[in-house]
């Protein structure tokens, strides 16, 4: 089978706190969120601070399972698993945040960290150890440094650490969020280029999740653009890159870092705070220089104009002729 993943029509609803909150109902932080993650590529997902990202990755991999819709991984569905056979699936699908400070113990040599997964799994001692060093060495660093703690190591170092970690596993698919967001400009390039050399020797399929529309292109092969919950345009690289078509996606291409500095990082934008009630209308009219009458009233759904190109906007057919 080609897809690895394949999400469908989830749904995550979060119910905030407080009596008002409350009265005010379940708020969707993701909204029918669809798409396939093909095996042995790599899937970007974008968006400002607060439109889902991360509640999707959580969904996905049933850290915080999703409140409605479907997870296929490798065709089985992860809902309707439970005991061992999750725990399998589970081990084929790691995640590597975006802080690697908050991902490993400080009091704890880095080398027991990795083997951590590994007990669990009920790996021998003697395997474990092999798959430790083999990880770090595959990650640039010295496996006899494995007696350090994470503090003697730079945040580089670390995040090449949590990536290890991951993958002592074995995984096929990783999810990335942010992984670099907290690094050094200097230290980026560095760690996507690792992420895209692991992916090649180890056969990985990705989810990459960044607020940065440039290096989510850099990295990926195919792109799902988010907002408020929501998927609003969806294609390859290519079409994304070359012939955007929502106001939103080309907002994200004129707040993204110079299409040349690809791996250079930009401030996080924080005005893309999830969901108000929806009004009926696009949920982007508001913020859109394209609005006209029709936008306040009609809900854009999700549709392709052409090749498996996926857009929410009522609009896409004027600014796509074909
Ligand atoms: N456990 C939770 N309970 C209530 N609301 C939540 C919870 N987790 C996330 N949210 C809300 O859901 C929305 C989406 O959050 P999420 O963390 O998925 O966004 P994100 O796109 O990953 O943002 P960022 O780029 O800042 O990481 C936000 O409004 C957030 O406040
Ligand atoms: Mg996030």
């Amino acid at each position: 089978m080609d897809q690895l993943v394949e999400i469908r029509d989830l749904v995550k609803e979060f119910y905030g706190r407080g009596l008002l909150a409350r009265k005010r109902g379940a708020f969707k932080a993701v909204d029918r969120v669809s798409f396939d993650i093909r095996k042995n590529t790599i899937f970007g997902l974008v968006g400002e601070s607060g439109c889902g990202k991360t509640t999707v990755s959580r969904a996905l991999l049933y850290l915080d399972p999703p409140t409605s819709g479907q997870v296929l991984f490798d065709g089985a569905t992860i809902g309707e698993l439970s005991g061992k056979a999750l725990r399998g699936y589970r081990r084929r699908m790691q995640i590597v945040f975006q802080d690697p400070n908050s991902a490993l113990n400080p009091k704890m040599k880095i080398g027991s960290s990795l083997e951590e997964g590994l007990i669990n799994l009920g790996v021998s001692k003697p395997q474990r150890l092999k798959r430790v060093e083999e990880m770090l060495e595959l990650v640039g660093i010295t496996p006899s440094h494995q007696d350090r703690y994470p503090h003697e190591f730079s945040g580089g170092q670390k995040q090449r650490i949590v990536v290890a970690r991951a993958l002592t596993m074995q995984p096929d698919f990783l999810v990335l969020d942010e992984p670099v967001s907290n690094l050094d400009v200097s230290i980026q390039a560095q760690i996507i280029n690792l992420l895209l050399d692991l992916k090649e020797r180890l056969s990985l399929t990705y989810l990459f999740i960044s607020h940065d529309l440039n290096l989510v292109a850099y990295i990926s092969d195919r792109i799902a653009v988010m907002y408020r919950g929501r998927i609003v345009e969806l294609g390859s690289t290519e079409q994304i890159m070359e012939r955007p078509v929502h106001p939103y996606t080309l907002k994200l291409f004129s707040a993204s870092p110079s299409l040349h500095g690809t791996l250079q990082g930009s401030d996080k934008a924080q005005e893309g705070q999830a969901a108000e009630e929806s009004t009926g209308g696009c949920p982007y009219a508001a913020q859109c220089d394209r609005r006209d009458s029709d936008c306040l009233e009609q809900e854009p759904e999700l549709r392709d104009i052409g090749e498996g190109h996926l857009v929410a906007c009522i609009h896409d057919k004027q600014h796509n002729p074909a």
